[in-house]
């Protein structure tokens, strides 16, 4: 297969409410999905949507969300023989999106917590995944595993911690938008594109590294290499930005695994994650090759 991805499995439960809740407000929905989630199985869908052969490697609970994440999993081409099924709940995300496409999102992390560490890594995967929904040790052994096996290594530091900071230096390829820009390295995130592509210059880690700063609908920047890269996004009306980084994330990954160059795959993502704001749900809305082919001609 081409593209391994290691992380989080969860069960979205989406409320579309007409504004997010104040604390100690109640709120009444207009619509309530149970929609496949979690950033892991998320960069897996979006991954395996561009037809590209991805396995997915995670934990669900022995409940019925893991029934749901599994057939989900399936149903979209990802490989789900390595995820394991442990006792007690699957990750859970209750996400309210409200009219204007904010959200506000509470993670339970069930099954992820237990997430064990690999003991191999796929032989032949051109790209390995991970984010930081599961234990950061079975993060790092899962990347360094990659990198000994000649795997490329994709690391999206989302959500920010202070463990994922020992996790950078294994990424060849590092993803973080602009909150954990400014998290890691402990500053505000300058303005403009040159402060911007240095700031992403003193976050690598090593050299050869590229440092990819998403910047929401204003495109991405990515400093590596070949230089800067800076694309912009187009404007869309915008329904449901949630998991609009993982389908970047998994599309990235998905285009540089067949051997897409760099400059290419960031624009191939940055469509693809324009398709996906328009849609309600993360995984859910995930375009698939065709639709992101016809995004890049039009
Ligand atoms: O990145 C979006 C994802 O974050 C959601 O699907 C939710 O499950 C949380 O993990
Ligand atoms: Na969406």
């Amino acid at each position: 297969m081409a593209v391994v991805v290691f992380g989080s499995i969860n069960r979205d439960l989406v409320m579309r409410v007409p504004h997010l809740p104040l604390a100690g407000e109640t709120v009444a929905a207009t619509s309530y999905d149970l929609l496949p989630g979690g950033k892991g199985a998320n960069q897996a869908v979006a991954a395996a949507r561009q037809g590209v052969p991805t396995v997915m490697l995670g934990a669900v609970g022995d409940d019925a969300h893991g029934v749901a994440m599994l057939d989900a999993l399936a149903q979209a081409g990802v490989g789900t023989g390595a995820v394991a099924r442990l006792p007690g709940p699957t990750g859970l995300a209750h996400v309210f999106v409200s009219d204007a496409g904010e959200n506000q999102i509470v993670i339970v992390a069930g099954a992820n917590a237990a997430l064990p560490a690999p003991s191999d890594f796929p032989a032949g995967a051109a790209l390995a995944v991970a984010q930081a929904e599961v234990p950061a040790e079975a993060v790092a052994r899962f990347l360094t595993l990659a990198r000994e096996a000649g795997a490329r290594t994709l690391y999206n530091a989302a959500p920010a911690t202070a463990e994922g900071r020992a996790i950078l230096p294994l990424a060849d390829i590092l993803v973080v938008n602009e909150t954990e820009l400014a998290f890691f390295l402990g500053e505000d995130v300058p303005e403009g594109d040159i402060a911007l592509a240095g700031a992403a210059r003193r976050l690598m880690a090593r050299a050869g590294q590229w440092v990819i700063v998403t910047l929401g609908g204003a495109g991405v920047l990515a400093e590596g290499p070949d230089g800067t890269i800076r694309l912009p996004a187009r404007a869309v009306p915008v329904v449901d930005t949630t998991g609009a980084g993982d389908t970047f994330c998994g599309v990235l990954a998905a285009r540089l695994a067949e051997g897409e160059t760099m400059a290419h795959a960031l624009a191939v993502a940055v469509v693809a994650a324009g398709i996906s704001v328009q849609r309600l749900g993360a995984a859910a809305s995930m375009p698939t090759r065709a639709e992101v082919d016809e995004g890049l001609a039009g």
